[in-house]
């Protein structure tokens, strides 16, 4: 679906309007894929709009950025601040947010010093990203997910998403919605976008972030939202097949949110039904980020959008 525009981008402290937020095309980032981002959603409530863990996704992109050696002008705060106000500004919600860090035009060679950071801020309406409502079909790709000491899968680089498209493409051209790569051992890693959990009698696994995942927000949620719950979670490596046998498997990730999964490798997961626990930890999810539910971790950020601009996701 192509991207649904709207009126201001804010671009290193000030909000300039959507079709001015250009780069040369000899910008740094453009050769080398030198950039580091984050993807936030803001959720509709039943008395407003409210950003989703806010605060430790703008960490997350000053941590990508310090692995990188990208020094950020900016504090988390204002960082913070930076996504409230595009999104003020345009009056666009439920929406998603890009912000952006990245290296522009300044020198070609590879090494990055000479070419400045900009950061941009973008907010734009975006509904579903996998479809499937039942659980979704997925793979296991043919292509591992980056090795350790490659390319640092802890953060969250514009570069680490060439891998991310092949597996989505092999994923789309075979007929599936997603697929989920495997390490470099050969050990279950995360889908191209989102960390994966199984179920097996009735304890919760996902993979530790060694396994060369994404230390996703949504996967921390989960985790919180599971103990709370009561249940047995336990971050452990596990091998493919763990995926077949498994009563339950669902995704986590801001844009994919909790997706059950319904088939991998065409092999029905458990009862081919969304599964119990994949049910309650969804149901708390969406409970807190639409507001139905209290916000017991302090999760929200609350943004003032006009209800009556207010667009469905
Ligand atoms: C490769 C990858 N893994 C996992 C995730 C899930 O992370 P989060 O829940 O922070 O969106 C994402 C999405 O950002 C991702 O791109």
């Amino acid at each position: 679906m192509p991207i649904q525009t709207t009126s201001k981008i804010w671009h290193n402290g000030n909000l300039i309007p959507w079709e001015d937020a250009t780069l040369h095309v000899m910008s740094h980032v453009i050769h080398y894929g030198s950039s580091v981002f984050e993807g936030i959603r803001c959720y509709a409530q039943p008395h407003g709009s409210a950003v989703f863990r806010l605060p430790e996704h703008m960490q997350r992109l000053i941590d990508s950025a310090k692995i990188y050696r990208m020094e950020l002008p900016y504090t988390l705060d204002e960082l913070c601040a930076a996504v409230v106000d595009v999104i003020e500004a345009n009056g666009v919600a439920p929406c998603y947010i890009r912000p952006i860090a990245l290296r522009g035009y300044g020198e070609i060679g590879v090494s990055p010093k000479g070419s400045p950071i900009e950061v941009y801020v973008a907010n734009f309406p975006w509904g579903k990203y996998i479809d499937g409502k039942g659980g979704a079909d997925v793979c296991v790709s043919s292509w591992n997910r980056l090795a350790p000491n490659t390319m640092p899968a802890l953060a969250k680089a514009g570069a680490n998403y060439m891998n991310s498209q092949l597996i989505r493409m092999e994923a789309e051209i075979n007929g599936y919605q997603e697929g989920i790569a495997l390490d470099v051992n050969g050990l279950v890693s995360e889908g191209s976008g989102e960390n994966i959990f199984v179920v097996r009698n009735g304890v919760i696994y996902t993979p530790p972030l060694a396994n060369s995942a994404l230390s996703g927000i949504t996967r921390d949620s989960v985790l919180t939202l599971a103990r709370h719950l009561g249940l047995t979670v336990i971050e452990q490596a596990f091998p493919r097949e763990l995926l077949y046998i498994a009563d339950e498997v669902f995704f986590s990730g801001t844009a994919a949110e909790v997706q059950p999964i319904r088939t991998i490798d065409r092999i029905v997961v458990g009862d081919g039904k969304v599964g119990e626990i994949t049910k309650k930890i969804a149901d708390e999810f969406f409970g807190i980020a639409n507001g139905l539910k209290p916000d017991k971790f302090g999760w929200l950020t609350p943004v003032n959008v006009n209800a009556a601009e207010t667009v469905p996701a």
